[in-house]
């Protein structure tokens, strides 16, 4: 079976989230399956500076995006470890920009970037040598892709017998554009409605996505459920309800060659199960270096690493650490960036507390890596969470989440109590409310539980062998395409009335 990956972002070449994790991993568990399966991106300024050897293919061509024809040349890499072909869409004024989507604010032409993307990805598909059965994209950046497969697409050899699937990474961002931005996209205006890609007067690449995808799939089964109601399907509850039949939630895995602390190129000293401290004591020595501290400290370190949005309840975190620190029972360490007001907010708080808070605004993949090595716990004070991968890095690096009990992380962390702990399956702190005393009193049930250091050895030994590595995920969504596939051509899409 040929898949076409089709992603905005991708480890190693380019990343802001967790979709970058996701993008540069399923491909290669889906070749291990037995999948063909290719990749493509946009070839941002990033893709050229991370190091990797990009080579020409000698496709350049023109897209259409508007009235315009814009032209585009195509690089292609491999995802390290496999021979999964990725393929870089290349146009200087569009990707060759300091950020991907935009610093504080978006990039005004978003929408013009995206349509570019997503056609050129599929006029790249029609020149490759063989046809593909599944076009899988990823976001709203990709949420076109359905559309234009069962619009523009129809009849091109290379996708006619094509199937697409929509993945829904976060219901938030959905990729809302003027109107007259239907204009850009080459379909036509009559898709310009309530039921198909009008969204409150508004173009909605997301939607359009959902609606035209022969399958829709999210990140956990439990942000399925989410998003099929108000607040959590962020006003498309109803287009997702409307198509409940075909919306599955696949919690997403991890990539064990980039998270695995007994390999990570990144920590300065490779542990296991049986010499955590050990591996912990080096990561915590050169984290203190890094932060500018004479040596570590003996308490325990209690980290968050994430994008600085209101998604990831900063500011309940910051409550939280402004009332604790005071008390000097813990270190705490967040490294992050995105919203100015957090940003300076969490500034305030290292400023507040010198020696027991450590603030490091930016994105440092290198830091990342160290932080997980060195912490005992993990916070993830989550509004909502689609799948969260952080919480699966820390029980692979010996750290135990401190979660909300919301989307990805209800399916993924189970609560440390009496019974969790003597049947094995506790596997970190959950509270309910979104509420910092709710947080605080679950970080204080992991300090104490930290206190008794069998218990948490315990503890520590059972998270780091769960089993998060992409294979079962993975075969999840051959299942899924290979049923896809199995079903009859949806007939021609027709304007809603
Ligand atoms: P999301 O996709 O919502 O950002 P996830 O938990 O799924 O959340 O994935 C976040 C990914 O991004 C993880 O790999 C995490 O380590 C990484 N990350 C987030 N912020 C930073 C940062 N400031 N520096 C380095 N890595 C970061
Ligand atoms: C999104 C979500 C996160 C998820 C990631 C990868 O960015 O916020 O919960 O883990 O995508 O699917």
């Amino acid at each position: 079976m040929r898949v076409l990956q089709v992603a905005s972002e991708a480890t190693p070449f380019a990343k802001t989230g967790g979709l970058a994790d996701v993008a540069g991993a399923l491909p290669s568990a889906l070749a291990r399956l037995g999948c063909d399966c290719t990749l493509v991106m946009p070839a941002y300024r990033q893709v050229f500076e991370s190091g990797f050897p990009l080579e020409r293919t000698g496709f350049a061509f023109d897209v259409p995006v508007g009235q315009r024809h814009v032209g585009v040349e195509i690089f292609r890499s491999t995802l390290p470890g496999s021979a999964v072909p990725v393929y870089f869409v290349s146009n200087e004024a569009c990707f060759d920009r300091p950020t991907l989507y935009g610093g504080g604010q978006d990039y005004q032409d978003n929408a013009e970037r995206f349509i570019l993307f997503s056609r050129a990805a599929l006029e790249l598909a029609c020149r490759l040598e063989e046809p593909f059965d599944i076009l899988h994209g990823h976001d709203w950046q990709a949420g076109l892709i359905p559309a234009y497969r069962r619009l523009l697409y129809q009849n091109r050899p290379a996708l006619a017998r094509s199937a697409t699937i929509q993945t829904i990474h976060n219901m938030a961002y959905q990729g809302v554009f003027w109107n007259w931005d239907m204009l850009l996209t080459g379909l036509d205006w009559k898709f310009f409605n309530w039921r198909q890609m009008e969204f409150y007067g508004q173009l909605n690449f997301l939607k359009t996505g959902l609606v035209f995808a022969d399958a829709i799939t999210t990140v956990s089964p439990t942000y399925a459920r989410e998003i099929s109601e108000a607040p959590g399907g962020c006003g498309l509850e109803g287009v997702i309800a409307s198509r409940r039949e075909v919306l599955s939630g696949i919690v997403n895995g991890i990539d064990t060659d980039v998270w695995n602390p007994q390999t990570d190129l990144l920590i300065p000293r490779h542990y296991s199960t049986t010499d955590v401290a050990t591996g912990k004591d080096a990561a915590r020595i050169a984290l203190a270096a890094r932060l500018g501290h004479a040596a570590p400290d003996t308490r325990p370190l209690v980290s968050f690493v994430g994008r600085l949005a209101e998604q990831k309840g900063v500011d309940i975190l910051i409550e939280v650490i402004g009332r604790m620190a005071g008390d000097g029972g813990a270190h705490y360490v967040i490294l992050g960036t995105g919203d100015a007001g957090h940003e300076d907010a969490l500034r305030r708080l290292a400023a507040a507390h010198p020696g027991t808070v450590d603030v490091v605004i930016g994105f440092d993949e290198l830091l990342a890596h160290l932080i997980q090595a060195a912490s005992d716990i993990v916070l993830m004070p989550s509004r909502f969470e689609p799948c969260g991968l952080s919480q699966l890095y820390a029980f692979r690096y010996g750290a135990i989440p401190v979660v909300r009990g919301t989307g990805g992380l209800v399916d993924t962390v189970i609560d440390t109590t009496p019974e969790s702990l003597a049947d094995g399956t506790a596997s970190g702190f959950v509270f309910r409310e979104f509420d910092s005393r709710a947080l605080e009193y679950a970080l204080q049930r992991a300090l104490t539980t930290h206190a008794d250091t069998v218990t948490w050895q315990r503890l520590v030994a059972s998270v780091m062998q769960q089993d998060w590595s992409w294979d079962t995920s993975a075969r999840k969504y051959l299942d899924l395409y290979e049923q896809v596939l199995a079903q009859p051509p949806a007939p021609p899409p027709v304007p809603a009335e």
